[in-house]
């Protein structure tokens, strides 16, 4: 059953992240969960925002992993594989969700090749953000496997990932890295 023409209704997005998590299982799909969550809790307080279309676009926001271990192609990925199952709104999501700047400078590990990355920026530079674009950013910003979180924790742990900085474990017990008492209650 379909709630509209743009989205799938709930069993069938859970059904999608199931048989994903089954492809490609890992912690991406916890995460997936958790950014549903907090999708699904904020967007109760908000006026216009719909709580379980938000929380359908948080358990999706992140399908384009189903296929195999990929990094930022996984926005391309999953922009298409909605687009292909005829849900566009949740596609737009799957585009839009790592880019609050609607910059594709803000890619971490760009893993596709260099014709993907240019469609990619040409489907960006055509979105008009609208505030489920904003919310579902936040809220993949908020949540890790293990549960919802401040932002910077998130946004550093974002970055160790991506090599970008050294784990915070490796700070406490390497002598040659300074220790930066901001991030040492980073859980990897
Ligand atoms: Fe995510």
């Amino acid at each position: 059953m379909i709630q509209t023409m743009c989205l799938p209704d709930l069993h069938t997005a859970e059904h999608l992240l199931l048989e994903a998590e089954v492809m490609n299982p890992g912690p991406w799909v916890p995460h997936s969960r958790n950014v549903a969550l907090a999708a699904r809790i904020i967007a109760q307080e908000h006026p216009d925002l719909d709580p379980e279309r938000d929380y359908i676009l948080g358990l999706l926001h992140d399908i384009g992993r189903r296929g195999r271990p990929n990094k930022d192609r996984h926005i391309l990925d999953g922009y298409d594989i909605l687009t292909a199952l005829g849900f566009p709104d949740a596609a737009q999501i799957a585009l839009t969700h790592s880019f609050p700047m609607q910059n594709p400078a803000e890619l971490l590990a760009w893993d596709g090749s260099p014709s993907e990355l240019e469609r990619l920026t040409r489907l960006l530079e055509a979105v008009s953000y609208t505030a489920e674009d904003r919310l579902l950013q936040l809220c993949d910003k908020l949540a890790l496997p293990e549960g919802c979180c401040i932002l910077e924790k998130r946004v550093t742990a974002q970055r160790v990932k991506s090599g970008m900085i050294t784990s915070p474990r490796k700070m406490l017990t390497s002598p040659c890295q300074t220790f930066n008492p901001c991030l040492w209650q980073v859980e990897m």
